[in-house]
């Protein structure tokens, strides 16, 4: 047998030595093409993120007004000798056509697909040249940042000529720790199985295509978010007694269903779904796949109390399912945005004739051995839940507020024939099933009648709607007998640092959708107290949720904050303000709301600053928990004690400002057991440097504006310029604030409410600096 040396696969990471350029030209594909001139890079890379905003860019606000176009990837390679090689991309946005010495391996409209190309019989020994062609030049065809480029990990994988096909191990577990595994293998071989718990103790071990296992019950570890055990399952091919391939695959075993009458169930116990949504860009970096950046994310939502991720609205990479796993987060692996009627001009709908059937497949074959995956969405917000609703001649930033509401419930037919659309609801459905039958299928739709086309056919395991927590009241009675989540909910609107007052009044923007909303500050209120018009404050649908027990969970739109999708403004706004987090990482005040309710971890949390006019009128909110009672104190004198009644989920007070301090303190059974103090802040004074996140190569480090003694100068913007020393590396800047025009990619910005961020790379010293601060320096 010709090929490896070594008995199994080699799956080499191929990321490294790139070149790059922003240009087109059909000769870039040739082997002899000259690319000594392009820029090295190493991937995942996005180009888009190092442009600047502009309002010209064809990706609109609503993309993150950053630019587009067709760019080049060109890598050279040597092999020692021929076997079978595979070149796996986890992701390329989009359009991407692979060439190899010249010889075209295929196109891959949707950018968040994964795929393979077998290059066997193209390749020489001596050099090879991979060229990959990235069009992401019609646009918008997304409604928020997509990135541009090979924004995931690129694989060359090495076989024997019998080995395991792509995504050839499929793992089924029962609750009761049967395991069985079907092993799809090109060529002949004999095929063992072999599973290992988390310590990598053999439990059993079977051989053949499909074998079956077993956890014996009294040594069964179940997963869970609180308690995400897994196991392992190292799958052998051999030839003549000789191991040809090895495979390892992560599983678990659960138990779990969704409740008509008492929601969600996991392992026995009922519980809700405390989710949230979130899409792909990690702020300042980008699209480009940071594996820091992702956990940095994910250790945020675990800390607010967060269990479950919604992947909206596309496959995510392979890298979070991998952590959701091994984390604790159930996951909502989600399809689409679109079917076949388009949200955006040049969006997905243009190729889902196509390739709908393919992408779904594939989405469903790479994922289904994902323990943390407990259901599957085949699309959100379809246009076709209406019988006729299009978007073919919206603006992006009009797509993004109509699609959100104004549909007409009478424009769905009456007659409950099966239409068209319920057709393409259950062909989908269809498709999912062939592959995976072990976990529910639903929808992220906001028609919540029971008339919504893909309501009414066999598709929709889980009714899911999106926001209308109004109507929840009425889905017994609405869908009898049918399981119900909210698969996306709340869509509050907050900027970090910035308080609109009076704070009991709730501020739509706009009042009702088809209204422009102007505001010259272009910042919306951290206080939980302003949303878009089809959506609610934090506190209005967690009260819905928590005391309904039908409810089986809802995905909060969103955990971070993300590039595009500015609602309710326009450019030079240009990214989110729905997060709980801010885009730079900053938790905003009402992550401590969901901490308090979603954690045991005691909460006590005031705000906002103490830095006013003296005599203003200032709201102080206070989220708390484990406590009693919680009385303020302004420079000593109590402005009252005040309890949490049912459906409340913080407190206030009214009080006037006068420069000094602001306390709260918290009591139960008549014993202090918390206390927070703000102090006024005076002239800022020097800037304060701390790790906010260290990665294992990416380190996230905030810089601060404080004043003499160390309190946080709030209202501070002055301009800070970091500098990097040993060979660590500035990958971008960030402040949260949604209207900033500062390139990600400068090693300088503002400071937004007194603060901002620098992630760097690999190992050094960063000081920060500024005109009129003492700097500060920090090792990495
Ligand atoms: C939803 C939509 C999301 C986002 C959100 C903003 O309707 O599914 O993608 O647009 O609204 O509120």
């Amino acid at each position: 047998m010709v090929g490896l040396t070594a008995q199994a696969r080699d799956r080499k990471n191929f990321d490294a030595g790139w070149r790059f350029i922003l240009a087109d030209s059909a000769q870039m594909s040739k082997p002899k093409y000259n690319d000594s001139h392009w820029r090295k890079v190493d991937l995942p890379h996005d180009w888009a993120i190092e442009g600047d905003f502009s309002a010209s860019n064809p990706s609109g606000a609503g993309g993150g007004a950053l630019p587009g176009g067709v760019g080049w990837y060109r890598k050279h390679f040597r092999i020692k000798e021929v076997g079978r090689y595979f070149l796996e991309f986890d992701g390329v946005y989009m359009n991407s056509t692979v060439y190899i010495n010249g010889e075209l391996l295929g196109n891959r409209p949707y950018g968040y697909s994964s795929f393979e190309y077998e290059i066997t019989k193209y390749l020489r020994t001596g050099d090879n040249v991979i060229a990959v062609r990235v069009d992401n030049s019609d646009q918008p065809n997304s409604r928020w940042y997509s990135g541009c480029g090979i924004y995931r990990h690129v694989w060359l994988i090495e076989t024997n000529a019998v080995h395991v096909r792509q995504w050839g191990v499929y793992v089924q577990t029962t609750p009761k720790g049967k395991v069985t595994v079907n092993v799809s293998v090109r060529g002949k071989g004999e095929v063992k199985n072999t599973l290992y718990d988390s310590d990598y103790n053999v439990i059993d071990v079977s051989s053949g295509y499909t074998s079956n296992m077993k956890v014996p019950v009294s040594k069964l570890k179940l997963w869970s978010p609180q308690n995400p055990n897994i196991y392992r399952i190292c799958t052998r091919v051999s030839v003549e007694g000789r191991v040809v391939d090895e495979v390892w695959t992560t599983t678990a075993f659960r138990d779990f269903r969704f409740d008509p009458q008492t929601g969600f169930w996991l392992n026995g116990v009922n519980m809700k779904l405390n989710g949230v949504c979130e899409h792909h860009d990690f702020g300042c970096l980008g699209a480009a796949l940071n594996e820091d950046a992702l956990h940095r994310k994910l250790v945020k939502l675990k800390q607010m109390g967060v269990n479950a991720i919604r992947s909206s609205h596309n496959p995510p990479a392979p890298e979070l399912l991998n952590m959701c796993d091994t984390m604790g987060f159930i996951v909502m692996d989600e399809s689409f945005d679109m079917w076949r009627r388009r949200k955006t001009q040049n969006d997905y709908a243009r190729f889902f004739d196509e390739w709908h059937e393919r992408d779904l497949a594939d989405l469903v074959l790479r994922d289904r051995n994902h323990p943390c995956i407990l259901m599957w969405s085949i699309g959100n917000e379809v246009l076709e839940q209406w019988s006729d609703a299009a978007a073919d001649t919206l603006t992006l930033e009009q797509a993004n507020l109509i699609l959100n509401a104004g549909h007409d419930p009478s424009t769905l037919a009456n007659d409950h024939s099966t239409s068209v659309n319920t057709l393409l609801c259950d062909h989908l459905a269809e498709i999912v099933r062939r592959y995976d039958t072990t976990r529910p299928i639903t929808a992220g739709c906001n028609e919540p009648s029971p008339n919504n086309h893909l309501f009414k056919g066999k598709g929709i395991d889980i009714i899911g709607f999106n926001y209308h927590h109004e109507w929840i009241k009425d889905v017994p009675k609405n869908f009898p007998g049918r399981p119900f989540i909210m698969t996306e909910s709340v869509s509050a609107l907050q900027t970090t640092g910035n308080y609109k007052m009076p704070s009991d009044v709730v501020y739509k923007a706009p009042e009702q959708w088809w209204l422009p909303y102007t505001d010259p500050s272009f910042m919306c209120s951290a206080y939980d107290n302003m949303h878009a018009s089809w959506s609610s404050t934090h506190e209005e649908t967690w009260d819905v949720v928590k005391n309904t027990p039908y409810v089986g969970g809802q995905f909060i739109w969103t955990g971070f904050d993300y590039l595009g999708e500015p609602t309710p403004y326009g450019f030079p706004a240009r990214s989110s303000y729905f997060g709980i987090i801010d885009l730079s990482g900053q938790p905003k005040d009402v992550y401590y709301m969901y901490q308090s309710e979603w954690t045991d971890k005691p909460v006590l949390h005031l705000f906002p600053h103490w830095n006013w006019i003296p005599g203003d009128e200032i709201d102080m909110w206070c989220y708390y928990n484990n406590a009693d009672e919680v009385e303020l104190f302004v420079n000593g004198k109590s402005e009252g004690i005040r309890k949490k009644s049912a459906h409340q989920y913080h407190v206030m007070w009214r009080v006037t400002f006068e420069p000094g301090e602001v306390q709260v303190v918290a009591r139960k059974n008549g014993q202090v057991v918390g206390m927070k103090t703000i102090r006024t802040a005076g002239q800022p004074d020097h800037i304060r440097l701390s790790m906010d996140y260290k990665g294992k190569n990416t380190n996230f480090i905030v810089a601060e504006v404080v004043d003499r003694d160390g309190n946080l100068c709030p209202w501070a913007e002055d301009q800070m310029f970091f500098v990097s020393e040993g060979d660590g590396k500035i990958l971008g800047t960030d402040n949260g604030c949604q209207t900033s025009m500062e390139s990600f990619k400068a090693p300088r910005r503002k400071a937004f409410f007194g603060r901002c961020l620098v992630v760097v790379s690999g190992h050094g010293q960063l000081t920060a600096k500024s005109y009129n601060l003492k700097p500060a320096s920090i090792s990495f």
